[in-house]
């Protein structure tokens, strides 16, 4: 891999762009007509977040977008990847759409349009409805056909502006985190409710997928998943059968369904357990996609671990790896190697980066600036590691850096940064950090070198 900083080579009309979620950074969870989302009911549950961290009130984006999405425009981003909360456009999951809710998202659109940014539509970042969960959540059939009404009512309200939709963010999260480690809403540690759940959301992506191209023609629709690199810690044929598992649980349970494949056989003898397949609903999954969304920052390797839960394999500490305030060992191979896998195992024709980035416990600084050395670098390296990739072929059209601001990240709560810019949560106050600097400054690069002038 090389090393190069920059400039890197990637496509002309390469997009470059910044990602967000609704409940990491909107607050305003009452304001509306807005429900309680799963999340707002697990980060009020004693234990659930670190220092009892909630998104009552997160970066306040639901009143400061003009000042985000004016910063964005100082980053010179081609596009803004955000999230629709499903809680404050359907507040009961299913049933009347809140016109209040839907227009926050329009106001956003418009403004992002007049700064030149385009918008990416993701339609579900996890905050499900309490309303569902009520009544079953992603375990029940019926929540993949209101998600599809929810995304109907969406796309007919932003289609005339939004080309490109994501129907779920990292599906395997809702499912493998929420219902079977407990670690992220709704909390439980179930293998058939994980299963059902991966199956219902991949169901309602298709659904979606359906009522989106049927409200907005010339859509661009595609999916979001974090897939991770998996190998063996050894060549003991325990861990490399390990590290198959490990591969079939995040990566292949996750692809295999939208490319016509099914669901992995090996997977479901290791679950114990079936989905829930009714006639059709294969094909439905598999509807062809104008891009794949890839989440990347970490690899795995792992050994075989008998006694542990499914897949009954365990990450392995490197010493002297390098990593970030997560614990996530920073390995930008990794990305390369993914992408290159989406193209050349599944055939993939158009794929974004729609997250990449790194925690690091950044203050602001005497100067009043945030000096972030390790999250250049991190950005530099998963930068060259995408032009690699381009290089060996992989249809790479743009990169989304995780993320605009320093945000709720879930059961950690405030405490990870992961922000191009700087939240000061007590006074609202936003600092570009030096990342972001060194971000718009790669943009600039890009396009003077990429696309000169005519
Ligand atoms: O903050 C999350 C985001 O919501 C989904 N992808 C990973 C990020 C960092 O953990």
């Amino acid at each position: 891999m090389t090393d190069n900083p920059a400039p890197y080579a990637l496509p002309e009309d390469f997009v470059w762009g910044v990602a967000t979620a609704s409940y990491q950074i909107e607050g305003a969870v009452a304001e509306d007509g807005r429900s309680p989302s799963i999340w707002d009911t697990f980060s009020h549950t004693p234990g659930k977040v670190a220092a009892g961290d909630t998104g009552d009130v997160a970066c306040d984006h639901y009143h400061r977008w003009p000042e985000d999405v004016g910063l964005m425009r100082a980053l010179g981003v081609d596009a803004y990847r955000f999230s629709v909360a499903w809680p404050r456009v359907v507040p009961g999951g299913s049933g009347a759409v809140n016109e209040p809710g839907l227009a926050f998202y329009d106001r956003l659109t418009d403004a992002l349009l007049e700064a030149g940014i385009a918008p990416f539509v993701t339609l579900y970042h996890w905050d499900l409805p309490q309303a569902l969960e009520d009544r079953g959540g992603w375990r029940s059939r019926e929540t993949a056909e209101h998600f599809a009404a929810y995304a109907a009512a969406v796309a007919a309200r932003l289609g005339d502006r939004v080309t490109d939709w994501a129907t779920l963010n990292e599906p395997l999260c809702a499912a493998w985190i929420g219902h079977l480690e407990g670690r992220m809403a709704p909390g439980l540690t179930d293998i058939t409710a994980a299963v059902r759940a991966s199956y219902h959301l991949h169901l309602g992506h298709g659904l979606a997928v359906q009522a989106i191209r049927a409200a907005v023609p010339g859509a661009r629709v595609g999916i979001v998943n974090n897939l991770t690199h998996c190998e063996p810690a050894s060549d003991r044929p325990a861990d490399v059968a390990a590290a198959r598992r490990s591969d079939g649980h995040t990566n292949r349970w996750w692809l295999d369904p939208l490319h016509g494949r099914g669901y992995p056989q090996d997977m479901i003898e290791e679950y114990g357990t079936d989905v829930p397949a009714r006639p059709g609903d294969l094909e439905t999954i598999a509807a062809p996609l104008d891009w794949l969304g890839l989440n990347y920052y970490f690899r795995n390797v792992v050994a075989d671990d008998p006694e542990g839960p499914v897949p009954h394999a365990r990450q392995v500490d490197l010493p002297g790896a390098e990593r970030t305030a997560m614990g996530w060992e920073v390995h930008p191979a990794g990305l390369t190697a993914t992408l290159r896998r989406m193209t050349e195992d599944y055939g993939a024709r158009r794929i974004y980066v729609t997250e990449n980035g790194s925690a690091y416990p950044d203050v602001v600084g005497p100067d009043g600036q945030v000096h972030d050395p390790e999250r250049i670098r991190y950005l530099e390296r998963h930068l060259a590691a995408c032009a690699d990739a381009v290089r060996a072929g992989v249809p790479l059209a743009g990169y989304f850096a995780w993320s605009l601001l320093d945000n709720f990240e879930w059961a950690y709560g405030y405490d990870k940064r992961f922000g191009l810019v700087h939240v000061d949560y007590a006074t609202q106050r936003r600092t570009l950090k030096s990342s972001g600097h060194r971000y718009a400054d790669l943009i600039r690069t890009h396009r003077k070198t990429a696309r000169p002038a005519a």
